[in-house]
Parts: structure tokens; sequence; C-alpha cells
């Protein structure tokens, strides 16, 4: 009796909070769920919500809690910090800006010496593109359809999806290639990797030569395209669209938002895989386990280029620093390279055998611990399904299971947890979503 009159009574607040939330905030904040979820207390992989239930967590706050919710390392070193010393902004010069600056430079591809500390992916992709301006003294942008950058006007505008262009692109000078979409390319998803490389690489170019002055700034690529829907390039792509914006006199900026550290498996930043070493990197999440740190590096050249003024006010702020600090030590003492190739195989091992029960599902794909599936109403037409995925987003959500939703028609499931994940848990997660799926065989 005692157990119901106190559920009721936390259902009442979680739909109170959903509402003032609705009438408190831009509409943009838009939560999952057509009952959003009010979440209170997480822990490693589990959060709690606000009627006490219990969810395993296999989206990590968009790919962020990259070694779990509340690690007791990062929050008693950002304890510490705060008792030291909170705020300082750019003005001033602090130690742990230059620790996390250099070993963040260490575990990057060659070259990467100088680094600029943001508080957001939107942020560290401005500061990249600023960058690569300065330094060609050209201003055009290459990026690739199908990608997201952020919620500023120039990111919105490089961003490729109209679900989140809130306006027309107000950025001049920015053209979208060809995604490098194997499952959705012209060729067919069957054609070699070889091919699809070619013919997007031949696409690349031809964006540059017919829609740019031939002399642009930069190239702009996630390795694998994040709110896209895990689209991963063929091999040989990132390494061949590097050659070709150099060719034209541009850089090449990896954005590693969403697949850096240790994200994809067996490298530190997904780029690695095709051996590109990028005249640019940014990123952001996975970085400080949910602290807002973003970072762009870049070759020391390109950084020495820009010599005018610029601050960030919260920019290497200390508690963050402190916070990326002890994500950096505990990712290093955990080879979470390593752990997302191990658990992202044990992840796809099950995706696939669910492909095999469900003929919805049509492909699964992603590279470690980003591993996603792609919602079709029938394999033959390949044609999206949104409401099914829906359904599924929110049978998971019932059996206890949080993932996230991608793709240009949100057709597409994503699944990202932390990267100490354990083997039971990863069990128990693909073990509801199985569940989950069975459900959503009924969902229209
Ligand atoms: C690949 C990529 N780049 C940039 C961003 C923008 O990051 P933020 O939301 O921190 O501004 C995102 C956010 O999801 C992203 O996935």
């Amino acid at each position: 009796m005692t157990v119901t009159t106190e559920r009721a009574d936390a259902t009442r607040t979680a739909q109170h909070t959903v509402d003032r939330q609705r009438s408190l905030l831009f509409p943009w904040v838009k939560p999952y769920y057509a009952e959003p979820l009010v979440i209170e207390e997480a822990e490693g992989v589990w959060v709690r919500d606000a009627d006490g239930r219990e969810y395993l967590d296999f989206f990590a706050g968009i790919l962020t809690t990259s070694i779990g919710h509340c690690h007791p390392e990062v929050t008693a070193r950002v304890h510490a910090q705060m008792k030291r010393l909170g705020h300082t902004s750019t003005l001033y010069v602090t130690e742990g800006q230059l620790d996390v600056a250099e070993r963040v430079s260490a575990l990057a591809p060659r070259g990467l010496s100088r680094a600029a500390f943001t508080n957001s992916g939107t942020e560290a992709i401005e500061t990249a593109v600023m960058a690569a301006r300065v330094f060609t003294g050209n201003s055009e942008i290459v990026a690739l359809r199908h990608a997201y950058s952020g919620r500023s006007t120039l990111a919105t505008s490089l961003t490729a999806h109209s679900p989140w262009r809130p306006t027309p692109s107000m950025v001049a000078g920015v053209v979208h290639a060809r995604a490098p979409y194997r499952y959705r390319s012209p060729l067919g998803a069957e054609a070699s990797e070889e091919s699809q490389t070619k013919f997007f690489i031949d696409d690349l170019v031809e964006v540059i030569e017919t829609t740019t002055s031939g002399r642009p700034a930069a190239l702009l690529v996630e390795s694998i395209q994040g709110v896209g829907g895990f689209i991963v390039p063929p091999a040989g792509y990132l390494a061949q669209a590097a050659e070709v914006i150099r060719h034209y006199g541009g850089l090449f900026i990896a954005d590693e938002v969403q697949t850096g550290f240790g994200r994809t498996g067996s490298h530190w930043f997904g780029c690695q895989h095709d051996g590109v070493e990028p005249d640019l990197m940014v990123m952001a999440k996975g970085i400080a386990n949910g602290f807002p740190v973003a970072l762009t590096l870049a070759r020391a050249d390109v950084a020495e280029a820009w010599t005018s003024l610029s601050v960030s006010t919260y920019g290497g702020n200390p508690v963050s620093m402190a916070a990326a600090a002890a994500t950096l030590d505990v990712m290093v003492d955990h080879d979470v390279p390593t752990r997302s190739d191990v658990r992202g195989h044990q992840v796809r091992t099950a995706l696939e055998a669910l492909q095999a029960k469900h003929s919805w599902i049509g492909e699964v794909r992603g590279r470690g611990l980003m591993q996603a599936l792609e919602i079709v109403k029938d394999p033959e037409s390949r044609e999206p399904d949104p409401a099914r995925t829906r359904a599924l987003m929110e049978a998971a959500r019932d059996e206890g299971l949080l993932i996230g939703a991608g793709g240009l028609s949100g057709h597409v499931i994503r699944m990202g947890p932390s990267m100490l994940v354990t083997e039971d848990e990863t069990r128990e997660a693909m073990a509801r979503l199985a569940r989950a799926c069975r459900t959503a065989d009924g969902a229209a």
C-alpha cells in the first residue's frame, strides 16, 4: 500500500517536472520518448529515474560518459579541484590545461601539437574552421551530407540534415559532398569497398571542382558520422579524402567528437583506422566524462598563423580540466580502445543475431562500442522506418534499456555505452534489446 502511494507521488513529480520543462525551456530542448524520462541519479552504466526505476544506459548521454556515470575518480578529483581553484579564464595560466593538452596530443595522430580548449563540440569546430581559414587564406569549407556539426550558425550550415537546421544555411562558402554511406550508395550496398571508395572520392573531387573556387580552406569529416546514423566510411576513404583536400590547398579536419578516445576500438581516434594524420582534429563528449570540455588540436604551423586575439572565458576551466585528466587516467589504465574492441564485438554479434530474426533491421554497422541498427520497412525497398524505430526506442525503455536514435529520418538506432561496461552488463542489455525487438515486431 505504502509502495503504491510512493509510486503515485513519484509519477506526479516526474510529470510535473516534464510540464515545467515544457513551459520554461525553448521547445528545441526536446527529450526522447512520448513520456520524457526524468533522470535523477546514475552510477556506471545504470541510471535511475524519478520513479526509482533503473535502466541500463547504452547511449551514455550521447556517447559522453565514456567511463560511466559519476566515476569515483572523476568525482574525487573534481571535488578536490573545486576546493583549490574553480575558475581563471584563458587570461591566466594553469597547469591543468597544459597537462591535458600534452596528454591528448601524445595519444593523437602525429603532428597535432597545439591545443585550444573550449566548451562544446560546436565551439571546437568553429575554432578549427577559423584556424583553417586563417592559415590557408581561403574561405570555402567542404563538409559531407549527413554530417552533424553542432548548433551555432556556422555549425548548422555545416550540418547536412534538414531537421537540424532552424534556418536556411546562413554561411556562404559551405558545400557538401556525398557521405560515404555504403548502405544507400547509388552503386548498391554490395559493391566492393574499393569501388565505393572510388565513387565517393570522385564525388568529392567533383564537388570541389564544380561548386567551389577550387581553393577550399578545409574538408571537415566525422571519422564515423554520428548523428547521421554511425555511417562508417569504406576503407581508404578518409586517407584519400585527406589527399584530395590537400591537393586543392585545403586542410583536413577530423571531427572526433563522437569517435574519439577509444570509442571505435583498437585506436584512440577513429581516423587512425585509415592511418590519417589530420591537420586539425576536434574532440568533445567523451574527453571529460560529461564535463563541458572541447578541444581543437592543430599542427603547430596552423595554430601559429592565428595571431589575432581570441579568448574563451570557460575554456580550460580548472575543474573541467581535473575531470578531463581523471577521465584520461582511467581510460589509459583500462586501455579503453581494447575494451571497446572486445565489448563492441560482443554487441555486434548480438545485433547480427537480431538482424537474422527481424527483417526490418536493414543493416548492422559500426566500430567498437559505436554500433547501430538501420531500421527499414523491408530489406528490398530499404525505405526508412522511423515509426518502428520510435516503437523500438519505447519498447527498449520499457525493458529498462536506454538507446539512441539517429539517421536523416530518425530511423537508425545508435548504441554507445560507457567503455567500462562489463560482459554481464552487455549480455543483459542485449537480452533487453532482444525482448524490445519482439515487441517492435508488432509495430506498424
Ligand atoms: C560529430 C559531432 N560534431 C559536433 C557536435 C557538436 O557538439 P556539441 O553538442 O558539444 O556542441 C556533435 C554533437 O552531437 C557531434 O556529434
